[in-house]
């Protein structure tokens, strides 16, 4: 084991110890004269502390812009952190998103400017001739509140690719032994050692990407007493395609699955794209979102309605469960302590079956479901032979609609029947009314969703999405 947290701050190895295994890579970079990343919300939304963080992997080093405001400080160990600070060449010659930035006039006040140039070196390192819509994708975790966006979006879209960040040497930060920090703060590096790690400390806060756990810290300032940190669980992150089912690991990342599950299920490719902004979708893991156990977490009505099952684990032992019968109650799962979600198993669809899938929330993009709909339906002859739905914003745990379902199943797949499960909805939940939308309101949305399902499974004209990017 080791106590030192190792990384490459720009170009060169950096090693803390004495740091509180809490303390967000914002607070440390401001506390150490890097003020150039700024704090706007702290809690992932604003972009304005948006870094870049490099690691090495199967296919080459991956850059992944990412809100420092809400990840740990151990989190990068292993790993190459890029500043604003580090974009000028050693000549002093600008970056050239910065000098695309002064060109089209696209800052004014300059507080959220960092941030922006750290999302668009990203973009242009990744992706050197990005379309309008890509950039906007890109963007839309970024808020400025006076220049206005035409202007950034035109410095984008002026970049001519260039040559991108020289790698450094991951190999020289040694980081093969366990980082663990004063007893409070573990990061086991392989399945096996997380599982004893968790046997060993059984009621440890299990920390992923942080981008709920980081906001426990930085708005509930909770005291998080002992973390498992599941950052360098390498052997966690793999997806593979095997026995009829997408296999993903617990700590891929939303960025991570997307392509795999859009290509089988491409409504759920285009919910995880409304899933926060870029900088989020770079760190939070599918297997996070669904351990929250939130009732308005995104993936998991979608899984559900899939029939998703999930691979839990404590010590050697493994049991597989539905994930329908993982939520227990509000924010209350089957989680055993020191049990954790190892692995989520996504069935591959049936030819004939349909799977639909819709976010309904007040913003398009960065913006949390009221009302969250998933089918998997199969239609034989025009009747209805097999239905699942997940739904989330319904009740106090993401739900299945099983009476809607009854009502549809073996039925001919007409008005008649989309009217009774239109009414067995009232049945299956008694929605709340909160902040996001009223308990009415959200009864109509979700019968309309119905309605929305049968005219798109049923109508001859081609489908319509206008949440698709041109
Ligand atoms: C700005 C912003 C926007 C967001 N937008 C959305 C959105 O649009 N839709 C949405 O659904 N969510 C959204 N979220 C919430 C969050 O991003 C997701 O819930 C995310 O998937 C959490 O994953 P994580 O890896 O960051 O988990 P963490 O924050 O690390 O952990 C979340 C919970 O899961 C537990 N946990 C994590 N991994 C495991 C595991 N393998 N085994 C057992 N327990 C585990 C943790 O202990 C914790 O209780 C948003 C968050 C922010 C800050
Ligand atoms: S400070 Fe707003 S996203 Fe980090
Ligand atoms: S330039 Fe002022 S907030 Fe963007």
């Amino acid at each position: 084991m080791r106590d030192e947290i190792r990384f490459i701050l720009g170009d060169k190895p950096h090693g803390i110890r004495d740091v509180a295994p809490t303390t967000t890579v914002l607070e440390y970079l401001r506390a150490n004269g890097l003020t150039g990343t700024k704090e706007g919300c702290a809690e992932g939304d604003c972009g304005a502390c948006t870094c870049i963080v490099a690691a090495p992997g199967a296919a080459g080093v991956a850059y992944k812009a990412v809100n420092t405001c809400i990840m740990f400080v151990p989190a990068l160990d292993g790993k190459q952190l890029i500043t604003v600070e580090h974009l000028q060449s050693a000549d002093g010659a600008l970056h050239p998103v910065q000098q695309a930035m002064v060109d089209n006039h696209a800052s004014q006040c300059g507080f959220c400017t960092p941030g922006f140039v750290m999302s668009l070196a990203a973009l242009h390192q990744n992706n050197p001739s990005p379309t309008r819509a890509e950039v906007n994708d890109e963007l839309a975790g970024n808020l400025c509140r006076c220049t206005g966006y035409r202007p950034i979006v035109d410095a984008a879209l002026s970049l001519k690719p260039g040559a991108g960040f020289a790698v450094p040497d991951f190999g020289a930060l040694d980081t093969a032994a366990m980082l663990a920090i004063d007893n409070a703060y573990f990061a086991p590096r392989s399945v096996a050692e997380l599982a004893d790690t968790l046997l060993a400390h059984p009621s440890a806060t299990i920390a992923a990407g942080t981008t709920d756990v980081g906001l426990w810290v930085t708005k509930l300032h909770r005291d998080l007493g002992t973390v498992v940190a599941l950052d360098a669980v390498f052997d966690m992150r793999g997806i593979v395609e095997a026995d009829g089912f997408i296999r993903i690991g617990a700590m891929a990342t939303y960025e991570d699955a997307m392509a795999v599950l859009s290509a089988h299920y491409p409504d759920l490719g285009l919910l995880i794209r409304r899933i926060g902004s870029k900088q989020i979708r770079n760190r939070g893991t599918i297997g996070g979102n669904i351990a929250n156990g939130s009732p308005i977490g995104d993936s998991p009505p979608a899984l559900i309605a899939i029939g998703a099952v999930l691979v839990l684990r404590k010590g050697s032992e493994q049991r597989r469960m539905k994930l329908e019968d993982f939520f227990l109650g509000y924010r209350k799962t089957a989680l055993q302590p020191g049990e954790f979600v190892e692995r989520i198993d996504v069935p591959l669809p049936a030819p004939d079956a349909v799977f639909r899938c819709y976010k309904i929330s007040k913003r398009f993009d960065q913006d949390i479901s009221a009302v969250c709909a998933a089918f998997l339906i199969t239609l034989s002859h025009g009747v209805v032979s097999a239905i699942r739905s997940g739904w989330g914003g319904m009740a106090a745990t993401p739900a299945m609609s099983k009476q809607a379902e009854a009502a549809m199943l073996g039925k001919p797949w007409n008005e008649n029947t989309l009217l009774a499960a239109m009414k067995a909805l009232d049945s299956d939940f008694t929605p709340l009314t909160d902040m996001r939308a009223s308990a009415i309101y959200r009864a109509t949305v979700a019968r309309n969703l119905l309605r929305k399902l049968f005219v798109e499974t049923t109508a001859d004209t081609p489908r319509i999405r206008l949440d698709i990017p041109a």
